[in-house]
């Protein structure tokens, strides 16, 4: 088994959760494609759900080795911006090499479609995302699962209240069960405090990148120790503390996407989304006041 720590995998000691912190631009989405995803996928038999986010960062990886599993929740406009080319979310894998998109209706058909050996790309609501990680702690098998979030402070950003406080709640409480569920969880943000204190006392590791601020709680004693860090070299920090390196990627794909909920104004989404519209199933539609004669 690999000797990463961050990619051990122990029947007895369960999933890993990490995050990795640092400042914009110090290699925080490098990180967990080159040092997390790039070696599980060449395992194949890991299960890897990403979440999709709006800058398409999976553009680093192999297109063949990556499938889109979009939620039914909207409609998406991809955009090639080397070219400005808008492609439709069928269209994906013939024009850019994406091994399969499906759509997806409900969390539950994450588990159903996911495939080991890709990276499972998942677009969803951030509700949708939590109801993911439930059913995935609840799953009928014990399939080692390795679920990544850029940017974890959009999903769960801290000093919040109502409904977002319980929201977080939620997930803080997946997060309690994903190890012994063998669910391992990577994540990123910035700085801790971004992240709400729930969520991020959950983590058994931390990441630091350069510059990345060490917490008061942290066991390194020089806090001043990120900053002496190159590109390309972090500090991991679980019971011990140990340097490590990563590499950089190519981009092979530059891509942004538009997404919509189906509740705008129906000509807006029929006129933008083309042949999408055909895909979703009619409940939704029906469901979500898209009856023409109600506009
Ligand atoms: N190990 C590395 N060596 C050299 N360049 C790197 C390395 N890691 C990341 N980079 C480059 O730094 C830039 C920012 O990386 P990125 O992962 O997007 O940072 P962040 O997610 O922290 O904002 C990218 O252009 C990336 O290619
Ligand atoms: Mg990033």
């Amino acid at each position: 088994m690999e000797r990463f720590r961050l990619l051990s995998r122990s029947r007895d000691h369960g999933g890993i959760t990490a995050l990795v912190l640092g400042p914009m631009g110090v290699g925080k989405t490098t990180f967990l494609l080159s040092k997390l995803v790039h070696p599980l996928l060449k395992r194949r038999e890991e299960v890897l759900i990403w979440r999709g986010g709006e800058f398409c960062q999976y553009g680093y990886l192999e297109p063949s080795r990556v499938r889109l599993l979009l939620s039914e929740e909207y409609c998406y406009r991809f955009i090639d911006r080397e070219t400005g080319e808008a492609v439709t979310p069928l269209a994906l894998p013939h024009r850019f090499g994406f091994y399969e998109v499906l759509y997806i209706g409900y969390p539950e058909h994450v588990l159903k479609y996911v495939k080991p050996g890709f990276l499972n790309v998942v677009y969803c609501s951030d509700n949708f995302f939590i109801d993911m990680l439930e059913e995935l702690n609840t799953r009928p098998d014990i399939r080692w699962v390795s679920v990544f979030h850029d940017e974890l402070q959009k999903l769960a950003p801290s000093n919040v209240e109502g409904g977002l406080w319980k929201r977080n709640k939620r997930l803080a409480d997946a997060l309690a069960d994903t190890r012994k569920n063998y669910v391992s969880f990577y994540a990123t943000c910035h700085d801790l405090s971004d992240v709400d204190y729930r969520v991020t006392r959950k983590m058994m590791y931390r990441v630091y990148l350069r510059d990345a601020r060490i917490p008061r709680d942290s066991i390194i004693r020089n806090k001043m120790l990120t900053h002496k860090l190159r590109l390309g070299e972090a500090i991991v920090e679980g019971s011990r503390f140990k340097l490590t390196r990563f590499q950089p990627l190519e981009k092979r794909l530059n891509l942004v996407v538009k997404m919509r909920g189906w509740v705008e104004p129906a000509e807006a989404v029929a006129e933008d989304a083309g042949e999408d519209v055909e895909m979703i199933d009619l409940s939704l539609i029906r469901g979500r006041g898209g009856w023409d004669d109600e506009l």
